[in-house]
């Protein structure tokens, strides 16, 4: 067994009297798309925030690469590890070109402290190529707002790569997009994975999840109910069927 990129063991999280999430454990290895499954308030955007460093864990131990996290985690610890996230509509400026938002807030500089527009541009090409932008309409110096869905994702993903993620965490990113944007956004995680980073893939649609994850991890009200390789799963109907068994099995309790 190979040690995993990242665990969460035994993480709980209460906002006040709300217990976000309780005892969770799950792991993330490296080069593997993991799809992260749950209805509405069921605890993905908490869990990914504890990822981020944007929340503190009330309880649990989080572990890197097989070693505990010491003294306490927090959004720089989170980025120096290579977690970058992608948060559903904060994740691009639409009225700057696709290079500035990869290079956003961390812009190639001379040793002036010049933005080296051409060396970024350069950069930028070689990224939408290694990602699979295959449109010749686009160059870098296209602005996001006159790209789709998909291609924004595609974006926000070559922005992580640039910058070796360990880890890309995706929020929800094919929700309302396309059956061909879609596949777009799957193209482009599997360039990532292709590039040796991991993938966390959010979403409420089983179906989506089901195409592109090598395993998936169930959340329910706060608690993972279940965790499958897809060679263990028949087909995207089953993975439905077993949610719904944890519903029920839920609503009982
Ligand atoms: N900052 C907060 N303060 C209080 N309660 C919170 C806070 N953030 C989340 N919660 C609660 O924690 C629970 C889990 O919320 P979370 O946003 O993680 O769910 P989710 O799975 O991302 O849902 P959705 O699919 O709707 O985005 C909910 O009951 C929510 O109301
Ligand atoms: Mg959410």
């Amino acid at each position: 067994m190979s040690i995993p990129l990242i665990e969460f063991k035994n993480i709980t999280k209460s906002f006040g009297s709300v217990n976000a999430l309780t005892n969770v454990s799950f792991h993330i290895n490296e080069h593997e798309i993991v799809g992260l499954i749950g209805d509405n308030g069921a605890g993905k955007s908490t869990l990914i925030k504890i990822l981020a460093g944007v929340h503190a864990p009330s309880s649990g131990e989080i572990w890197l690469r097989g070693r505990r996290i010491e003294g306490g985690w927090n959004v720089a610890k989170a980025h120096a590890a290579g977690i970058e996230t992608v948060y559903q509509d904060r994740a691009l400026a639409v009225q700057h070109t696709i290079a500035s938002n990869i290079f956003m807030g961390r812009e190639i500089t001379s040793p002036l402290g010049l933005i080296r527009v051409r060396k970024q541009y350069e950069e930028a090409e070689r990224l939408m190529r290694e990602i699979g932008f295959t449109s010749r309409v686009f160059t870098p110096d296209s602005v996001i707002a006159t790209l789709s869905g998909g291609e924004r994702q595609g974006v926000a993903i070559a922005r992580a790569l640039y910058f070796e993620a360990e880890l890309i965490v995706l929020d929800e990113p094919t929700t309302a997009l396309s059956l061909i944007e879609t596949q777009k956004v799957y193209n482009f995680m599997l360039a990532a994975k292709e590039k040796g980073s991991s993938v966390l893939f959010i979403s409420h649609n089983i179906y989506h999840a089901y195409d592109i994850a090598d395993r998936f991890v169930i959340i329910d009200r706060g608690t993972v109910v279940m965790q499958a390789d897809k060679s263990e799963i028949a087909s995207a109907e089953q993975l439905v069927q077993h949610m719904k068994d944890f519903a029920r099995a839920g609503h009982h309790a």
